[in-house]
């Protein structure tokens, strides 16, 4: 083969892979994900009642904002390993809620951790709204 096609062939996989990574990694939106959540509980996403979650310890060691702080505006810190956490609230972190399989990911770990089991829908279009709120 050619140096110059080889060189070609090349090029074009690396930039398929760049750009497979690339739509991974921002693939939707926190208003998608409200609306996501929203249309799976069957009733839109309610930012008070959002807060009021955030904010509470469930019966247990850890609210949300143990980590994420209250209001989840500035970074965060680990409630046990004390490593910083990038602000939650999408206009105060332009990452925030762009990767679904990350919100996926985060949620689930997340909620077991502080309510030892998953959110429900309804928890999570809730959350979704407070955090969508904050300005
Ligand atoms: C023990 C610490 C801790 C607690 C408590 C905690 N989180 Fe997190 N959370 C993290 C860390 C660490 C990340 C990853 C941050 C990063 O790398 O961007 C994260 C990320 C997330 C994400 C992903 C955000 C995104 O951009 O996709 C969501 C959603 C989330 N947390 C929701 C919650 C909710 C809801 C609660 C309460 C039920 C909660 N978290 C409680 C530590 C915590």
């Amino acid at each position: 083969m050619k140096a110059a096609l080889k060189t070609s062939i090349m090029l074009a996989a690396l930039l398929a892979t760049a750009t497979a990574s690339d739509a991974r990694a921002a693939d939707t939106t926190p208003a998608q994900q409200l609306q996501r959540f929203s249309s799976e509980a069957g009733a839109p996403g309610n930012a008070t009642r959002g807060k009021a979650f955030f904010n509470s310890k469930h019966g247990d060691e850890w609210s949300c904002s143990s980590c994420h702080g209250a209001p989840p505006t500035a970074t965060g810190k680990h409630a046990s390993t004390g490593k910083s956490i990038p602000p939650l609230a999408p206009a105060f972190n332009a990452k925030a809620f762009t990767d679904s399989a990350k919100v996926d990911k985060w949620f689930r770990r997340n909620c077991k951790d502080v309510l030892s089991r998953e959110c429900s829908a309804a928890e999570k279009a809730d959350v979704m709204a407070y955090l969508n709120s904050l300005r």
